[in-house]
């Protein structure tokens, strides 16, 4: 064998070798800690062989790292949160959580179904929010993966009991993560109950596409002719009202920050956008609800969902006073969410499309998060 064929085999060696463990999809497993009463709990890793990577832990079905590529191919984390389930615990603003039973408020933490009146937990200001005291942010989740055709799979499964938080009926929810091989991670949301009761599941990641400073430079288009205005405790008035004209209109492609401090009662009251925006889609089919890009690294989120609603929060309770990974300060509009959703208060809110679930009836909701880079 000659030395110049030996470097050329080896060479293709070691390039097969270097590609081998990212050539298909993957999911690994590993211990991610103890909550408070000793229930151990790990942290699932999807990988696909373009680059796009996410660690999720069965506690509160947190997305705790996601990598996309930007436009060099190099991979960043563009999700906050922490890397030690301590600081899960110790308590944070549902940083990559699924939300639930009920995702976002329920005013004054009650609602009326079939004449009776149920009483949840008023855990923001007189409202409910997404839950409630122990919402399904905070619960150790089922977990179960594998990988097949469609992508590297993670199905999370909780029984929430009868009354918890409040809500009426055994809710048993399924959350499957599937990351695919062209970079989508899709959530698919599935629930059965065995009393009416009412059901708006959503995931809360907060994302910054260029991973570090504020989100105002991210360019936003949402497809939404309307929003749904709030009182001063966030909770929506009822009305349906066109974005033309006004700061919440990104049916063309505006940086986050353009009209942010624009003297807006609705901004106000929201302290910046913590709005919920009423899809063109309407809700059903899988439509495109928004897409961001980050002109620095390039990267570009679109989500898509079957929900009718989507709110869209600019970080701004944040203070500065969580340290989250790599030690970085999350200061205020450091992250942005886009909660796929039914519109807030639904439950008391004739006019909005229904979270009601019965016996016998299968609740369903899909979104779908892209990234790619440009
Ligand atoms: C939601 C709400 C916000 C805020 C965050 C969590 O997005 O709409 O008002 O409560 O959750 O801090």
């Amino acid at each position: 064998m000659n030395s110049a064929w030996r470097a050329a085999a080896l060479a293709v060696l070691l390039a097969a070798c270097s590609k081998t463990p990212t050539e298909k999809l993957t999911v690994t497993q590993q211990a991610f800690g103890k909550t408070a009463d000793g229930t151990p709990v790990d942290l699932f890793t999807l990988a696909n062989p373009r680059g796009v990577q996410v660690s999720i832990t069965n506690y509160g079905g947190i997305i705790v790292s996601l990598l996309a590529p930007d436009r060099q191919g190099r991979p960043g984390d563009i999700v906050l949160g922490f890397e030690r389930l301590e600081d899960y615990l110790k308590g944070h603003p549902y940083f990559g959580a699924i939300v639930g039973r009920y995702g976002n408020r329920i005013a004054q933490g009650r609602f009326t179904l079939d004449g009776v009146e149920y009483r949840l937990a008023r855990n923001n200001g007189e409202n409910h929010l997404h839950g409630g005291l122990q919402g399904f942010d905070k619960k150790v989740w089922a977990a179960r993966h594998w990988t097949d055709s469609d992508g590297a799979h993670l199905e999370l499964a909780y029984s929430s009991p009868d009354g918890e938080e409040g809500y009426p009926g055994r809710l048993d929810v399924k959350v499957t993560y599937t990351l695919a091989e062209n970079n989508q991670l899709r959530m698919d949301y599935y629930a059965v109950t065995d009393k009416p009761t009412v059901v708006n599941l959503t995931n809360h990641s907060y994302f910054n596409l260029a991973g570090e400073g504020d989100i105002l430079g991210h360019i936003l288009r949402l497809n939404a002719d309307r929003f749904t205005p709030v009182d001063s405790g966030l909770i929506p008035t009822g009305e349906l009202r066109p974005v033309a004209g006004t700061p919440f209109d990104f049916t063309a492609p505006t940086p986050i920050g353009a009209r942010i401090e624009q003297d807006d009662e609705q901004l106000r009251f929201g302290r910046g956008y913590d709005h919920n925006f009423v899809l063109r889609g309407a809700g059903g089919a899988l439509a495109e609800a928004a897409e961001v890009y980050e002109p620095r690294t390039g990267r570009v989120l679109r989500v898509l969902t079957t929900e009718p609603g989507v709110q869209f929060y600019t970080g701004n309770f944040l203070d500065g006073t969580l340290r989250g990974k790599g030690g970085r300060v999350y200061a205020r509009r450091s992250g942005f969410c886009l909660e796929t959703q039914h519109f807030p208060d639904s439950p008391n809110r004739p006019t909005f499309p229904s979270t009601v679930l019965r016996p016998g009836q299968t609740y369903r909701s899909t979104t779908v998060l892209e990234f790619s880079a440009r």
